[in-house]
């Protein structure tokens, strides 16, 4: 029998400071209205001092098993996908676990930058599938604003921090649950967004860092082409080859980077405006984040009921390339 795995829960995690559009235009030089124009974003939230990619995955994850009744001990596996983890070494995984009093659970990190949720999610449902794994949590968790360039109003405006989680466990049989994944990467576009040093490349050093290597780099041009391109085109491959269409969905649930990405997928699969969730002018890009955060915001705004096929799917750095089929569960 196959063990796909279902969600039991999900939970989420905000820093408490929300730093408006308005209130970047006094250090950089932008506008309220040219980001809401040109990406839909509004406000993010940011971290405070000590709070930190773990800390705030710890947090979701707390919420998520709550909200599944499920206690820390029960869970055999813990995956976090980031790009900001609290250290270079150890996973931030493993800094959650502790935090949640668990020793003796399979604890990691996955890279996937904004495709890393997905790809968590597609690693847990593999090991419930293969019995590695009952009870699994997956947390996208992300601090950009840890390596962000304040002074670059390009990349500065785009980006904001927190995180989301999903507690998971096998379905049992016909109980909705994930049906599909189907994820691909192009390595080739890696030099399109990336942080160039800190790594064993080019390590930490005086010149790395009044250089400005440590901030995050980005052709938003080449990013946004591909982002359009491959978020329709995953989402069709992962409906054809299940033999389903854009009017089978009940929620598409992308990325949220860009609010033009985004409605162009929607208009591609011919969704009208209420069956897809967009909540990125309250909260920027959060990367790993955004999938986790959207679903608790559709689930709270009644957008999704137990049983709807749901549809999520993400481009990030690398570039990485994601999309999950599933019925909702809760
Ligand atoms: C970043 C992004 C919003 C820029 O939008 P765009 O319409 O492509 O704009 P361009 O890059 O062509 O820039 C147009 C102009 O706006 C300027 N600009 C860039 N950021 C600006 C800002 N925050 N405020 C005002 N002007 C800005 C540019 O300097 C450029 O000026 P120029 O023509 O004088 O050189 C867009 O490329 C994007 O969303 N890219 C994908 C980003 C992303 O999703 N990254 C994460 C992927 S997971």
């Amino acid at each position: 029998m196959i063990r796909r795995a279902v969600l039991l829960g999900t939970g989420s995690a905000l820093p408490s400071r929300v730093v408006s559009n308005s209130e970047l235009a006094e250090t950089v030089d932008t506008s309220d209205e040219w980001i809401v124009e040109r990406t839909g974003i509004r406000q993010r939230h940011i971290a405070a001092d000590g709070e930190t990619t773990s800390t705030l995955a710890t947090d979701a994850a707390r919420k998520a098993l709550a909200a599944a009744s499920v206690a820390p001990e029960e869970i055999g596996l813990i995956i976090l996908a980031t790009a900001t983890p609290d250290q270079t070494f150890p996973a931030s995984a493993t800094l959650v676990q502790a935090a949640l009093g668990i020793n003796d659970c399979i604890a990691f990190d996955v890279a996937a930058v904004c495709s890393g949720f997905l790809y968590a999610l597609s690693v847990a449902d593999s090991m419930i599938r293969g019995g590695a794994a009952d009870k699994a949590i997956v947390i996208g968790s992300e601090t950009f604003s840890r390596i962000l360039d304040w002074d670059d109003r390009g990349t500065c405006v785009l980006f904001g921090d927190g995180a989301g989680a999903v507690v998971l466990s096998p379905a049992a049989p016909g109980e909705p649950s994930i049906i599909d994944f189907c994820n691909l990467t192009d390595g080739t576009g890696g030099p399109s967004l990336q942080m160039p040093a800190g790594g064993s490349r080019m390590p930490a050093s005086h010149e790395t860092v009044d250089q400005g290597l440590h901030f995050v780099k980005q052709d938003g041009s080449a990013v946004f082409k591909f982002a359009v391109r491959m978020t329709q085109e995953i989402s069709v491959r992962i409906l054809e080859r299940n033999n389903l269409t854009g009017a089978d969905l009940d929620l598409f649930v992308s990325h949220q980077a860009n609010r033009r990405i985004i409605e162009a997928a929607a208009q591609r699969l011919g969704l009208p405006e209420d069956k897809v969730i967009i909540n990125l002018e309250r909260y920027g890009n959060t990367t790993a984040g955004t999938i986790p955060l959207a679903l608790e915001d559709a689930r709270r705004q009644g957008k999704l009921k137990k049983g709807d096929l749901v549809l999520l799917a993400s481009v990030g750095a690398g570039f990485t390339v994601g999309s999950m089929l599933l019925r909702w569960s809760l």
